[in-house]
């Protein structure tokens, strides 16, 4: 066994999760951009679990492939639960990974993504001074059905659980509920479970009960029963109702730790902030924000109305307009993007740049000062510091088998509706005329026409009204 008061976390995750009517295994369902299981592994982590064991059935593979791609190496172990015997079997077949860890373990479950690693602290700490071999957290409801009932003793210390399904109609007035969490040592757990893999299963649903666990540990040295005052925590989710719900919590418990660290949300509960967003200071997030993924919000920056920001750096005093939608992408110090502008992969605007209503942008790097105002392509494309897109400039980057780049010089002008067929270069501070379709590099100092020359025919109108 490993250093007293040091724990291992295990988290059930082996149920199909029928009610969520889906392909995708249950615990793969995202709460603000992250997997419910990655929720659960990564609070467990930061409250200090030295190591994760998940038990995993229903649709293992994914899963597993999920862990791997996204968890530290070393950090976790599977164990796989062919058979969902229930919730005292799901542990034991963990035994394996969990024996020679560490003295106590965690018991979590992989459906439950928002008890917060500060509550799984507190839980652990308080277990770890009662000293007994079990400690269940709990929590007291309106409506108890269908959970688990915590049966308390005349001293009203805890004796045991009832499931619902076993429960008398006396028990089933007890609004004090299981919440599945559990702190054990690993010994005791180990042994009793032991022991009962090796008894008939008595109760309704002919399972392996971890919550007869509890009432051996009353016996033999004492049960905690730890009351969490904060419901939404020990939420589970079973449905796509419910998954709702818990991205509400998780949404709502982020947006407020941002605000009070100095983000202004006009309403918040408009605004979707995943996990892994970073903010500078006094930024100001409009309604129908949605920032994702490894997004960095400088100081000072406005985003405005129905915006999505993916994996985007945007630099200081940036102002984002609305409806524009960004995935990998930089932005530079006080920089206009939008109304309604899209920036692809690859996009790099540099500092006070303006890319205007319409303009998308793939793989094409802005210098400082650039701007293209409106209706704009600019992909596989260097602009250069202080250059001028007129509106209606394409940059023609596919021949119709591969890609071709776009230079455009330090302060070029490129007027109004150009298409630049690439590959093809204009110069520094040259200009091109509008209309034009650019197929041959444009040098210093040039201005270039490229388009059939305008006639007039005289009289015209009044000759074919006659005929
Ligand atoms: C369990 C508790 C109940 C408690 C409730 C809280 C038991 C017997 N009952 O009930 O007292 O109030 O949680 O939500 O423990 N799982 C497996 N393998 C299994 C069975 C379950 O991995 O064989 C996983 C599920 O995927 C889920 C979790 O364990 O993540 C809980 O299982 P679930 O069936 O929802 O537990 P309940 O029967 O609702
Ligand atoms: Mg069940």
């Amino acid at each position: 066994m490993g250093v007293e008061g040091d724990f291992q976390a295990v988290v059930l995750a082996a149920g199909k999760g029928t009610r969520m009517r889906s392909e995708l295994p249950k615990v793969l369902h995202e709460v603000l951009g992250l997997p419910m299981i990655s929720h659960v592994t990564r609070a467990a982590r930061a409250a200090g679990a030295t190591r994760v064991v998940a038990v995993l059935g229903h649709g293992i593979e994914r899963v597993e492939a999920w862990l791997a791609s996204s968890e530290p190496k070393g950090g976790y172990a599977v164990a796989e639960q062919r058979e969902q015997l229930g919730t005292g079997h799901a542990v034991w077949v963990a035994a394996d990974a969990l024996r020679g860890g560490a003295a106590h373990t965690l018991v979590l479950y992989g459906d439950v993504p928002n008890l917060t690693a500060e509550s799984m602290q507190d839980f652990v700490r308080d277990a770890l001074e009662a000293q007994v071999p079990l400690a269940v957290m709990t929590a007291e409801v309106d409506d108890p059905t269908g959970y688990g009932r915590m049966l308390r003793g005349e001293d009203g210390g805890i004796a045991g659980i009832v499931e619902h399904r076993d429960a008398t109609e006396a028990q089933r007035a007890i609004n004090e509920i299981n919440a599945g969490i559990y702190l054990m040592r690993t010994d005791f757990m180990l042994a009793e479970l032991e022991k009962l893999m090796g008894e008939a299963t008595e109760n309704a649903q002919g399972e392996y009960y971890l919550t007869d666990l509890v009432e051996r540990a009353a016996k033999a040295g004492g049960a905690l029963g730890w009351v969490i005052q904060d419901h939404a925590e020990i939420q589970g989710v079973n449905t796509r109702v419910d998954l709702a719900t818990a991205t509400a919590t998780a949404r709502a418990r982020t947006n407020e730790a941002w605000m009070r660290r100095g983000v202004t949300m006009i309403d918040p509960s408009q605004v979707l902030i995943e996990p892994d967003v970073e903010f500078g200071s006094d930024v100001i997030l409009y309604p129908g924000v949605t920032l994702r993924g490894r997004s960095v919000i400088g100081d000072g920056v406005v985003i405005e109305p129905g915006c999505w920001v993916q994996n985007s750096t945007i630099a200081t005093d940036a102002h984002i307009k609305a409806n524009s939608y960004m995935d990998q992408a930089e932005v530079g110090a006080r920089t206009a993007i939008g109304p309604m502008a899209h920036l692809r992969p690859g996009s790099s605007i540099g500092a006070d740049c303006k890319v205007g209503n319409f303009v998308e942008v793939k793989k094409a790097r802005l210098e400082d000062g650039a701007k293209a105002g409106h209706l704009t392509y600019l992909g596989d494309a260097h602009v250069g510091a202080g250059a001028n897109v007129g509106a209606g400039t394409i940059t023609c980057n596919y021949d119709g088998t591969s890609k071709h780049k776009t230079e455009i010089g330090a302060g070029a002008f490129i007027g109004s509706n150009t298409a630049l067929v690439a590959p093809v270069s204009v110069a520094d501070g040259a200009y091109v005329a509008a209309g034009s379709t650019i197929t041959d590099a444009v040098p210093s100092g040039a201005l270039a026409v490229a388009r059939g020359r305008q006639k007039n025919i005289e009289g015209w109108v009044e000759r074919s009204k006659k005929s």
